[in-house]
């Protein structure tokens, strides 16, 4: 996707350097769009552990290329000595964040491909092509998302004469959460390629605002019209008419359905429920869990700092990035990083190969054989 008419991916090896990844330090946008190095499965680590890059498939890519920085500086003298390391360094990224299923998958994907190879220099060169490979198929999920999830919008528009679409979204599932195009806003984008009228409400999200402050960014830069609103503003909306359909992400979804999501997402989808609006979940199969079947008591759900809910972070009026405590500074506050939706209220998945019902059979139908991780 573009930033100011610029093509990037939220993720890529350094053009002119490959001992080095650059990636967009999301804590910064939409005030400043900041490209950080990293140089060391370290970085990384501490990039998806403080959230400069979120979002499960991009954490998924990310890892994908902490084990290719890890590659680079593992110690040469012996292929078990590499190994070794390189084991080390995958639990390192696996440990920065429990609930997206795409950090673990890409790391034991990257340990099996580089195991395979023979020797230290094709095992580096298979960390590099395991880290290109996890993020292309990444990028082209999305890019099929869009084109299968399109289609519900194309229906709606059609039912409306014309009319805009409102969708509403929760968090950021866009091309920031993962290599390009993202999820929920895939087939928004489509729509708009395709001339179809769509707006979108856009939750802020908070604590860490990721809707407010990222999918607001990449909606503006994309031209499409939204609207940011308070987390609690959805029920309303959706009791007024003013939405016509819900699209979210997803950072974990069992085979039988449930969805894990940004905190807020189940509020959303009972209000969606109860107003017989549609919801549905765009999610590519990276993140289908198939040794889960009870999302809500099966999956581990983050806590993160309470200070995340206790500061704000924004531009003050000399335009200057600034953190301000919100809260009495004596009390405490609970971060929950995720919810479960469980499947009865998920109208339909949105997956690259489809779109299907949120039940085992459903999921089963589009992949029979698994997903990327089966
Ligand atoms: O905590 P984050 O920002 O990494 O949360 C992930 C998300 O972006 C959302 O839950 C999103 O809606 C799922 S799509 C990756």
């Amino acid at each position: 996707m573009k930033i100011n008419g610029e093509y990037y991916r939220t993720i890529w090896v350094k053009k002119g350097d490959d001992r080095v990844v650059q990636a967009i330090d999301q804590r910064r946008l939409p005030h400043r769009v900041v490209i950080e190095d990293l140089r060391s499965a370290a970085d990384v680590a501490a990039s998806i552990r403080e959230m400069h890059v979120r979002g499960a498939g991009l954490i998924g890519a990310a890892a994908g290329y902490g084990m290719y920085l890890a590659a680079l500086q593992a110690p040469r003298e012996s292929e078990e000595a590499f190994m070794k390391v390189l084991a080390a360094d995958g639990n390192s990224l696996i440990a920065t964040r429990p609930t997206a299923v795409n950090l673990e998958w890409a790391v034991q994907r990257a340990l099996r491909e580089i195991g395979c190879a023979d020797g230290i220099d094709a095992k580096i060169a298979a960390a590099r092509r395991t880290a290109d490979a996890i993020a292309d198929e990444d990028a082209d999920s999305c890019r099929r998302i869009g084109e299968s999830g399109v289609k519900l919008i194309e229906e709606i528009a059609a039912r409306k004469g014309g009319e805009p679409v409102n969708i509403l979204t929760h968090c950021n599932a866009g091309w920031l959460a993962f290599v390009d195009y993202g999820t929920a806003t895939a087939p928004v984008y489509e729509a708009q390629r395709r001339g179809i009228r769509v707006h979108v409400y856009v939750d802020e999200t908070r604590p860490r605002c990721q809707g407010a402050q990222l999918t607001a960014f990449e909606l503006g830069q994309s031209n499409v019209p939204h609207t940011i609103i308070a987390d609690n503003a959805g029920g309303h909306l959706m009791q007024h008419g003013m939405v016509d359909m819900v699209i979210v992400g997803s950072d974990r979804t069992t085979c039988t359905g449930d969805v894990a999501n940004k905190i807020g997402t189940y509020l959303k989808a009972v209000a969606a429920h109860e107003n017989h609006v549609p919801f549905y979940v765009a999610l590519p199969s990276s993140t289908i869990d198939w040794s889960l079947r009870d999302g809500v008591r099966e999956i581990p759900i983050e806590t993160r700092d309470e200070n995340e809910i206790k500061y704000i972070t924004g531009i003050n009026a000399q335009g200057n990035i600034e953190t301000v405590l919100i809260t009495p500074e004596g009390s405490p506050a609970a971060n929950y990083g995720f919810d479960v939706t469980p499947a009865r209220y998920v109208t339909a998945l949105i997956t690259e190969r489809g779109v299907c019902a949120a039940t085992e059979e459903g999921i089963r139908g589009l992949f029979p054989h698994g997903g990327a991780h089966g």
